[in-house]
């Protein structure tokens, strides 16, 4: 089978090398392996293209909606990309081997967001990659047509994609808060109030912003194994406003209070650390300086972001 399928190849090859090949016929064949590696019931499942989920809803600048259902190609050496906005970034080398590979480098998944602005398109749970999926992020640029200009791998199966396009020539193009429905727009002005009163601290703030950029389908939420892991030890440390972190230290103050008392009862002595370890962490002492020093750092924040 496979000599046969060789044989066919070079005979396709040896056409395209003929004395009237133009550039145009000559791109034809490059593109004719692949469409037929891709029907081929033989090929193992793995050079096939499997997306393992659907892509995240359109979203962002509407604008940038018309991209949606197109896709743009990039040959650069072996490999043909293929970056579809909305949908995924594949790759296809460009070879006549009957087993050429083709891959997804990633499927539609949220907006990168920085200072007010759509940074980038990230696309993720490509192909499996060692432990983890490829995954590629795409930034967009100013640029006189739709082109798909640069790729590269900065690191192992991550792909750095940057695609040019009128749509985002115009300074306010890639602003997030024009693009938000009234509703959400008026949430954030009264999260900015918010943060102006002193009423949240800025760790508050982000948390609330990320929340409300989620709810406009910008982001995806954070699964729970994964926040999860990121407060580890932390979780319930961090708090959105004063008000929420001295009512939380008054609760804990009061715990500390009825322990003692509970020690006292029982005659057991708690005022020398050295005793028992457990008596340290339940020390008042611990608390009051991570609040204080925890305070100190949001202004710290604050004094940067205003
Ligand atoms: C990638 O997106 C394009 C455009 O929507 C679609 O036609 C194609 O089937 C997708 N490819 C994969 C492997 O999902
Ligand atoms: C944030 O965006 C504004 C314009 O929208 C720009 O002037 C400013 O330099 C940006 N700041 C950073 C840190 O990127
Ligand atoms: C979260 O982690 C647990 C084990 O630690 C696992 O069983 C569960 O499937 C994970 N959930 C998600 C959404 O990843």
């Amino acid at each position: 089978m496979a000599a046969r399928l060789a044989r066919f190849l070079l005979l396709v090859r040896l056409a395209a090398r003929g004395p009237a090949s133009a550039g145009a016929a000559k791109m034809k064949v490059v593109e004719e392996p692949n469409t037929f590696g891709l029907n081929n019931p033989f090929l193992p499942q793995t050079s096939r293209l499997q997306p393992k989920r659907d892509p995240s809803p359109v979203s962002g600048p509407a604008h940038l909606f018309r991209l949606s259902g197109k896709c743009f190609s990039l040959v650069e050496s072996m490999y043909k990309y293929e970056f579809c906005p909305f949908h995924n970034v594949t790759q296809h080398e460009q070879t006549f081997r009957w087993n050429a590979y083709s891959g997804i480098l990633g499927i539609w998944h949220e907006w990168e967001i920085a200072n007010n602005t759509f940074k980038a398109m990230w696309m993720k749970d490509g192909d499996s990659c060692r432990s983890r999926s490829r995954q590629s992020k795409v930034e967009l640029t100013c640029g006189k047509s739709n082109r798909l200009a640069r790729v590269s791998e900065p690191s192992t199966c991550v792909y750095a994609l940057t695609f040019e396009t009128p749509l985002v020539c115009h300074p306010h193009s890639l602003l997030v808060y024009p693009a938000l429905p009234t509703a959400l727009q008026q949430r954030w002005d009264q999260v900015e109030q918010n943060l102006a009163d002193e009423l949240i601290t800025s760790q508050g703030y982000e948390k609330l912003l990320r929340a409300l950029f989620e709810d406009a389908g910008y982001l995806k939420a954070l699964e729970e194994n994964d926040s999860a892991q990121q407060e580890g030890g932390t979780q319930g440390l961090e708090f959105e406003t004063l008000e929420s972190c001295n009512k939380a230290h008054k609760e804990l103050s009061k715990e500390i209070k009825r322990l003692k008392s509970v020690l006292t009862q029982h005659g057991i002595s708690y005022t020398k650390p050295a005793e028992t370890s457990s008596s340290e962490h339940l020390g008042s002492k611990t608390p009051t300086h991570r609040t204080t020093e925890q305070l100190r750092g949001d202004l710290g924040l604050r004094g940067d972001t205003l």
